[in-house]
């Protein structure tokens, strides 16, 4: 059974083709490199790029796999949350090619997505688990008894992780996306150099805050005339800490607060070399199992989409013509408590 997964929520348009027997038999990604010059998504672009590129994307996704649109059992789409418009370019895409080619159509949580996105290496969810679901969108913490069941433990108050990466990135002038950029910054500098808050850290609950953290690095930065190589640096690495920290303190925590002995992390944060290892060490000294997903499976995919899609129409789902969008909210839990 091969189902095809489109993922349009942001600026990326991805699409993928995965089969349980096989894994991702194909995926395709067209990057919108225009958002750059902005220093952030913007929407109305995001949504008119999707529209230009979505097609070329499919028809390249099933030549490279060797296949035609009869081959598909079905189609997963992100229908939310996201950007409106993008999220609507993809939706209206999957729409008409379920019509057309007569096959069952399902609406995807992309933050389901990113945390199933830990099953395209082969290995089922290890269940129950905690997972850290940290992008640009999102940040958030949920418990989870088994997949298709998603407890919200703790969310962020203010900026996402990524966001935060992103705007320090601003701030030290170092481009857009701006978690790989200050990763690299963050090499050569000195992460105990500043001692940047760290929000949230020890307090009752698992919420995350990270507006303080930018507003102290901006008043780091303009606090002083020019900042040397040397400066950034440390201010890469140091802002870097602070937000790996706090992600890593909070999941620990809610993993021994629930009892569950695997914790997992996704989103595109997930791809950040600094947090994978402080995740991993965390988690080696409280006894609880660490998985993240392959890099290429941390940003935003439509392999992740592919693989949930998967699921849900093997459980008889069908959305049809009813599928809509939905910009905001927790993954919802679909299959029973049992
Ligand atoms: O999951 P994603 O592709 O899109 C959303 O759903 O938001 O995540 C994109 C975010 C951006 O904020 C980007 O700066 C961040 O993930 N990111 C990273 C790294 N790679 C991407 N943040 C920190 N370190 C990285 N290596
Ligand atoms: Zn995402």
């Amino acid at each position: 059974m091969i189902v095809l997964g489109i993922e349009t929520s942001c600026d990326d348009t991805s699409l993928a083709l995965y089969a349980r027997d096989r894994g991702v038999l194909a995926n395709l990604t067209a990057s919108q490199l225009i958002h750059e010059e902005y220093g952030g998504v913007v929407p109305e672009i995001a949504s008119r790029q999707h529209m230009r590129t979505l097609l070329s994307v499919y028809d390249a996704l099933l030549a490279r796999a060797g296949l035609e649109g009869d081959n598909l059992a079905g189609i997963g789409v992100s229908n939310g949350p996201g950007l409106v418009g993008s999220l609507l370019v993809g939706v209206g895409f999957a729409k008409s090619l379920a019509l057309g080619l007569q096959k069952p159509v399902v609406g995807v949580h992309h933050i389901e997505a990113h945390v199933l996105s830990n099953e395209l290496q082969g290995d089922a969810l290890k269940t129950p688990c905690v997972a850290l679901v940290v992008s640009g969108g999102h940040t958030s913490l949920y418990h989870v008894p088994r997949v298709g069941r998603y407890e919200l433990a703790g969310g962020t108050r203010d900026d996402a992780a990524g966001e935060a990466f992103d705007k320090i990135a601003k701030l030290l002038g170092l481009g857009f996306p701006g978690g790989p950029a200050v990763q690299r910054a963050a090499e050569t500098g000195d992460p105990r150099a500043i001692d940047f808050p760290r929000a949230m850290l020890g307090r009752h609950g698992f919420d995350f805050s990270f507006s303080g953290l930018k507003t102290a690095v901006r008043q780091y930065v303009d606090a002083r005339p020019a900042l040397t190589p040397r400066d950034v640096a440390d201010v890469a690495a140091s802002a870097q800490a602070a937000i790996v920290d706090v992600l890593v303190d909070r999941t620990v925590a809610c993993a021994r607060d629930r009892g569950v002995r695997h914790a997992y992390l996704a989103g595109g944060v997930a791809a950040n070399r600094s947090l994978r290892a402080a995740m991993q060490a965390a988690c080696d000294a409280a006894g609880i199992s660490y998985h993240a997903p392959l890099l290429e499976y941390c940003t935003d995919n439509g392999a992740m989409v592919a693989r949930t899609a998967e699921i849900l129409i093997s459980a008889g789902r069908d959305d049809r013509l009813s599928l809509d969008v939905f910009t905001r909210g927790a993954i919802v839990s679909w299959a029973d408590s049992s």
